[in-house]
């Protein structure tokens, strides 16, 4: 039985630590507090933790000086910091952002959306933890090819916990969940390799460059091959673009030929790809995106996959982690 998870909650008032331990209380987790910024960075030095909530306004050091703190120090960086903060200026989610916050709640707190971030953010710090270092690397690159594209910002990681919910729907459980979220969120690592001027182009791509933005899919393979791990990334690295039909790429795998993981990550990249802002276009509304799933099931993509994904995944999906400034 692991232990249980432990979360360390900041605030130099003692009825805002009462308040966000009553609100956790369902959640099968520990609650520690601290009352201001040494007393958290103590915490965090001595315990061991899987979630920081943290207050911006406190005396002595502040909220934000703490996170940056935390994030610079690399045997921490990997420990999920939430600020709280009744201030609700953009200015200040931006600074949230830029010491490295994970994730940023306005006060008062509303207790499900508090709920809903830290179990996902405990779920993802528990994911790490059972990375190696050389996982971690490549996880950490997917991040960052994101973040050369702000338009994709939290696609990937919507892009995972969808694939991993599908994959539940289709009975897969355990480790092969945890690797559907992983390769959702790494599936378009490949990108790194393609140039911005390609990657971020704001109209059609030409014939070599649709040839460039291809070669995604081995970039990524080689990428991963490496990983302890890519007996189960990789096939949704390199196959996240074969259709079902046929007429995808690079193998032109048909049907159940095509991986089932790389199956499951192509129906959920494409629902979201479809309905978030691109460099090229504007999102498509949720009705459009689900015409255009409906009529490429058994196409493009596999039909079986596309009628759980709308009929079971997507009732249930939350809005992006991320904060949107
Ligand atoms: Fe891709």
């Amino acid at each position: 039985m692991p232990n249980r998870p432990t979360v360390l909650v900041v605030d130099d008032r003692p009825q805002n630590q009462e308040l966000i331990a009553n609100y956790l209380e369902l959640l099968e987790i520990d609650v520690v507090t601290a009352v201001d910024g040494d007393e958290a960075l103590r915490a965090v030095n001595t315990r061991d933790l899987d979630l920081v909530l943290l207050d911006v306004m406190m005396p002595g050091l502040d909220g934000f000086e703490v996170c940056r703190r935390i994030k610079s120090d690399p045997a921490k960086q990997l420990l999920p910091v939430v600020m709280l903060t009744s201030l609700n200026q953009t200015a200040d989610r931006v600074h949230a952002l830029e010491v490295g916050a994970d994730d940023f709640i306005a006060k008062p707190v509303d207790r499900f959306e508090l709920v809903a971030r830290v179990r996902s953010l405990i779920r993802l710090k528990q994911l790490y933890d059972r990375l190696d270092d050389t996982e971690r690397v490549i996880y950490a690159l997917a991040r960052a090819v994101e973040a050369k594209d702000t338009n994709t910002e939290s696609h990937t990681e919507r892009v995972g916990r969808a694939a991993r919910q599908l994959g539940k729907e289709v009975g897969l459980s355990g480790s092969a969940l945890e690797d559907l979220y992983l390769g959702g969120v790494i599936h378009d690592i490949g990108k790194i390799g393609v140039p911005d001027s390609v990657l971020l182009k704001a109209g059609r791509l030409d014939p070599a460059e649709i040839v460039q933005m291809r070669r995604h899919v081995e970039i990524g393979a080689e990428i991963v091959r490496p990983l302890r791990s890519a007996v189960s990334l990789l096939p949704i690295v390199r196959h996240h673009h074969e259709h079902f039909d046929g007429s995808g790429y690079p193998d032109g795998l048909v049907g159940t030929d095509i991986p089932l993981s790389a199956r499951i990550v192509s129906v959920c990249d494409a629902y979201d790809a479809m309905t978030t802002d691109r460099p090229y276009r504007a999102g498509l509304t949720s009705d459009v995106a689900l015409d255009m799933m409906y009529d490429g099931a058994g196409r493009q993509w596999d039909h079986g996959l596309v009628r759980l994904f709308i009929d079971r995944v997507l009732p249930l999906q939350i809005e992006p982690l991320k904060v949107v400034v």
